[in-house]
């Protein structure tokens, strides 16, 4: 069955029960404690060099760790050791390949600990979100494995003329993963899991925010069973970026982060005529819209407009950025609206208290609120930043009214809400304005009137439409995840024809 494989997703932590919670909080503490150190990882072993600070986005005061950022003669070094090595794993049996998907999947069970307490720490995670963000790492190594048995099955075609004709799947070569700190292990996992066990050999470069969660994620890849000349991690930024997708020995690269970057790396791949064709798998941001009609219910929108636009602190791709109001329902929602954000909690994302933590640099920060304040006269509500925050890079959450759809331009990575209204009978047109900003990530609506969702579902031109409920948290093999248009290049993560993208497919006819 394509759709519901056997498999278990990650189980979850009962994170209502407060001992439980104060013993969990007490073990993150011990890893909290430590000073962690990333470093590249190429062919198995670690690369010495001048350790940078890894700070903590809730305190900057406060150091995580170190990195110690991969060198372009670095990135070289691990793309040649990748491309020596590939055909040897693509031509291990599938079953042997993803064995050690599942092996990685247990190990980050037995190191979850470990792994959430990085998340809160590096990437401003709250508790539940780090828990979510193991799980869905987790969840994508078990999904992909199962898919990787079907999907490069060989698959036996007629022979009207005698001969023996079969299908088979394969790696492409050396595979490129670059990912970005708002998911720094599950779309970091994710990435490699997927192209590993579709039979390439991988160099992954995190986001220079988040090394320190990747770097325990590489290693534990080593103890599953990856070969070290097979997976490298090259920890740094947009220059370790560049020497990798610039280099011709990479033959292929899964990218997720911000449509500008998309693009560059699209021009770069092109560029060397010695270059075979190679393929792109960008997933990246969103203009994603919320519609509420009149029949909809305002407490179940104003909760989950809290959910879409404000928890991980509005640092999803999938979040929602603009609320589209029905006229007659858009005071009612917007007056709970704000006694909702008054019940939020800002602060430590290591407190189980917490509902938003901070956005992830003093850049993001600024950016924010630069854009916030240039638009103060249009501020409908701002919760005001508690005492403390003032230590990290927190953005108090706001709502901005806008006049028109269109006005809203570009991305806004953060808790800040836009709104406009809609007026009865303009529904088409709405969903059309909608689609005209060319992004086409996720798009939710709240209505209880069955011809509006119709409605809505023939025409948005997005990856995945929400109904009466949030717009976040796509769970792997239940919501296969991933936009269109300006949001990426179509594949969804987490689906069941995600590992065909990372593979080239070959026919074989034998003349009997
Ligand atoms: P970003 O584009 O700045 O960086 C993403 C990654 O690309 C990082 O590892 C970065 O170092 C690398 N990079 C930067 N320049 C490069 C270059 N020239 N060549 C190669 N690599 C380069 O994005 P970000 O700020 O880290 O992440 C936030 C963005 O990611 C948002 O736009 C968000 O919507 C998007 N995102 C999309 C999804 C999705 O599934 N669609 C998921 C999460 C985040
Ligand atoms: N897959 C993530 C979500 O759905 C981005 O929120």
């Amino acid at each position: 069955d394509l759709y519901a494989p056997e498999r278990r997703n990650s189980a979850g932590l009962d994170l209502t029960d407060r001992a439980f919670v104060d013993g969990l909080v007490a073990d993150m503490a011990k890893v909290w404690a430590k000073s962690h150190a990333a470093a590249p990882l190429i062919g198995g072993k670690t690369v010495n060099g001048a350790a940078e600070p890894v700070v903590d986005p809730a305190d900057t005061s406060r150091t995580v760790g170190t990195v110690v950022e991969a060198s372009v003669a670095d990135v070289q070094r691990a793309i040649g050791l990748a491309a020596a090595a590939q055909h040897g794993w693509s031509l291990r049996p599938v079953e042997e390949r993803a064995a050690v998907l599942e092996t990685m999947a247990d190990l980050m069970e037995r190191d979850r600990v470990e792994l959430m307490a990085l998340a809160i720490r590096e990437a401003g995670k709250s508790i539940p979100d780090a828990l979510a963000e193991v799980r869905e790492a987790v969840d994508f190594c078990r999904y992909y494995a199962v898919r990787a048995r079907e999907t490069f099955a060989p698959v036996p075609l007629p022979g009207p003329t005698g001969e023996r004709n079969e299908l088979t799947l394969a790696g492409r070569g050396v595979f490129a993963a670059i990912s970005p700190w708002n998911f720094p292990l599950a779309i970091f996992l994710g990435q490699v899991a997927a192209a590993l066990v579709a039979g390439n050999s991988v160099v992954a470069k995190p986001a220079p925010q988040t090394p320190l969660i990747a770097f325990a994620a590489a290693k534990l890849l080593l103890e599953a069973g990856v070969p070290g000349d097979v997976f490298h991690l090259v920890p740094g930024g947009p220059a370790a970026g560049q020497a990798l997708t610039e280099d011709i020995r990479t033959h292929g690269v899964v990218f997720t982060g911000s449509t500008a970057t998309a693009r560059r790396i699209a021009k770069t791949l092109l560029e060397d005529e010695r270059r075979p064709l190679v393929p792109l798998i960008a997933e990246t941001g969103g203009l994603n819209a919320m519609i509420v009609d009149s029949t909809a219910l305002p407490e179940q929108v104003v909760n989950d407009v809290i959910i879409s636009a404000f928890q991980s602190a509005g640092q999803r791709c999938s979040a929602l950025r603009l609320l589209c109001l029905q006229e007659d329902i858009a005071d009612k929602v917007l007056e709970m609206l704000q006694g909702a954000m008054a019940e939020l909690t800002l602060g430590d994302p290591g407190k189980i208290e917490t509902d938003i933590g901070p956005v992830i640099d003093e850049a993001a920060r600024d950016n924010l609120n630069g854009h916030i304040e240039a638009n103060r006269s249009k501020v409908l509500h701002q919760l005001a930043l508690p005492a403390g925050t003032e230590k990290g890079t927190f953005v108090a959450p706001t709502v901005i009214g806008l006049d028109r759809v269109e006005d809203l331009t570009r991305e806004w990575f953060g808790p800040v809400l836009h709104v406009v209204t809609w007026k009865a009978g303009e529904l088409d047109k709405l969903v059309a304005r909608i689609n005209a900003s060319g992004y086409g990530l996720t798009m939710g609506l709240h209505s209880r009137i069955g011809e509006a969702a119709e409605t809505v579902r023939a025409n948005a031109k997005v990856g995945n439409l929400y109904v009466n409920r949030s717009m976040i948290g796509a769970v792997v093999g239940v919501q296969p995840f991933g936009g269109e248009g300006l949001s990426g290049t179509g594949p969804k993560a987490g689906g069941p024809h995600y590992l065909a993208r990372f593979a080239v497919e070959r026919t074989l006819s034998v003349d009997t």
